[in-house]
């Protein structure tokens, strides 16, 4: 195995960049040709990779990719799931190079998509490829890459409802994900959900000066700011009322075995450039980001923000608000304990809308099953290490909905790493981890296939 993919290492490549060069941005329709070129070109090299009956599925959104290649009925079957749209890449001047020109500097790939999630999906086509080319493929394996994760994969739960036959496999492998680091390699055993919401506040009928008016009305960017910063106590605790009533706590003993992560305060504070880490009391910082859940503002806006000084009194103010939600709080829910609270704590003389956007049921996945194991074994055979077993603090949407509708458990097998600037400026892949990842993907199915005998 490691010879073939020795031998091919910069054709597997090259094939990266080019696809890397189509700028895939699904949440912008001024791309939505180039998010299609895409599609057809991961078909294409599905094909050229020797899977069968590789083809693009039509949605009301982008386009799915699939294709499968199935040996044997009486082996387990291992259905990949990917995605090939990426994040919007403004702000471009922050780019050293430019972000769809991949460009390869201290043994890492800049583009976006580099590692979220091209460079990783793309693994899995070479994986497979090279199982194919050599000793064989000892699974049945169906990839399934879709055009609409980075803008809340809207058209794949009808998809997987309306494609269960095809769809129907033993587990889910995904690497979309991150490992510690290159040195301590881990699983990723949980993702966070999400709830995101949009809120509109608005004031008088119109913006109005604000001398002649200061002082007699409501200010909705003041009445805004206001309520955004009593949604959070002193001890850093949100305070929407039952925010927390659902939330699964980790036992003692489920505490102790994640802090055995390695983690470095003064490290990450350095990376981040920042003079101290916040968040909720009697939380580690791994915990904040992983089993916690959070209410965070992506997005402020209203009123003048052009060059040099407007006296305005604002009619309208704005702002975007995501949570992250863990077992067993659901976006509905929290969506609309949201909504409740926020339109009751506005003030007398400003009117509030709460408009929800996509969200997302957390995820778990079981550590004692064939298919952790699979991967865990995967991870020791090609880096002579045991992986950690993690919580992640992203959020994959489909996964809850793929064991819902299918009633398949994921693994979360993925290379990434935190500092890989994932939806921000100069995202990267380390090439070790993009070889590393094919080598070790094979091991999963050899593993897997042993296992489930
Ligand atoms: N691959 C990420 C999620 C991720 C990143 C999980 C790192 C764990 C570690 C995925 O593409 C993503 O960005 N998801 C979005 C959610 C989506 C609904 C926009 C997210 O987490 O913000
Ligand atoms: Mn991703
Ligand atoms: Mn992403």
């Amino acid at each position: 195995m490691t010879t073939y993919l020795e031998a091919n290492k910069q054709r597997f490549l090259d094939e990266l960049l080019e696809l890397l060069r189509i700028p895939s941005v699904s949440a912008d329709s001024a791309f939505s040709s180039d998010v299609r070129r895409a599609a057809e070109y991961v078909r294409d090299k599905l094909t050229a990779a020797g899977l069968d009956k590789a083809q693009l599925f039509e949605t009301p959104g982008h386009p799915v990719v699939y294709a499968e290649k199935l040996v044997d009925p009486a082996r387990p079957t291992v259905l990949v799931y990917g995605h090939y749209d990426v994040q919007p890449a403004d702000p471009y001047e922050l780019w050293q190079s430019p972000p769809f020109e991949p460009t390869i500097r201290n043994e890492r790939i800049y583009a976006r998509g580099a590692c979220d999630d091209k460079g990783q999906f793309y693994m899995h086509i070479k994986a497979i490829e090279t199982m194919l080319a050599t000793d064989g493929l000892p699974c049945n394996v169906k990839v399934m890459i879709e055009g609409e994760e980075e803008v809340g994969s809207d058209h794949l739960g009808t998809f997987v409802a309306e494609h269960r036959d095809m769809l129907k496999a033993d587990v889910i492998l995904i690497s979309d994900t991150s490992i510690i680091s290159n040195e301590t390699p881990s699983l990723e055993t949980g993702l966070r959900g999400l709830s995101y919401v949009e809120v509109e506040v608005t004031g008088p009928n119109r913006d109005l000066h604000s001398g002649v008016y200061g002082g007699g009305v409501q200010n909705p960017i003041n009445a805004l700011a206001t309520m955004i910063a009593s949604l959070h106590d002193e001890q850093g605790r949100i305070t929407i009322p039952g925010f927390y009533d659902t939330v699964v706590d980790l036992s003692e003993a489920e505490r102790a075995e994640l802090a055995k992560a390695p983690f470095s305060l003064d490290e990450y504070k350095q990376d981040l450039a920042i003079n101290d880490v916040a968040g909720e009391a009697g939380y580690s910082t791994n915990e904040r980001t992983s089993i916690r859940p959070t209410l965070d503002v992506n997005g402020i806006w209203g009123g003048y923000t052009g060059e040099g000084a407007k006296t305005v009194l604002p009619s309208k103010a704005f702002a975007k608000i995501s949570m992250r939600l863990v077992p067993n709080q659901t976006p509905d829910e929290i969506t609309d304990l949201f909504t409740k609270h926020f339109t009751a704590i506005a003030p007398a003389g400003v009117t509030v809308q709460v408009r929800p956007h996509h969200g997302g049921l957390p995820y778990v996945t079981p550590t004692d099953s064939v298919e952790f194991e699979a991967a865990s074994k995967a991870f020791e055979d090609a880096w002579g290490k045991k992986p950690i077993p993690t919580r992640g603090g992203g959020s994959i949407p489909i996964v809850a909905l793929f064991e819902q509708e299918l009633g398949i458990k994921s693994i979360l097998m993925g290379f990434g790493l935190d500092s890989d600037a994932l939806h921000s400026p100069n995202e990267s892949y380390g090439l070790f981890n993009f070889f590393k990842g094919i080598e070790t993907i094979p091991y999963f199915y050899k593993n897997y296939a042993a296992l489930k005998s």
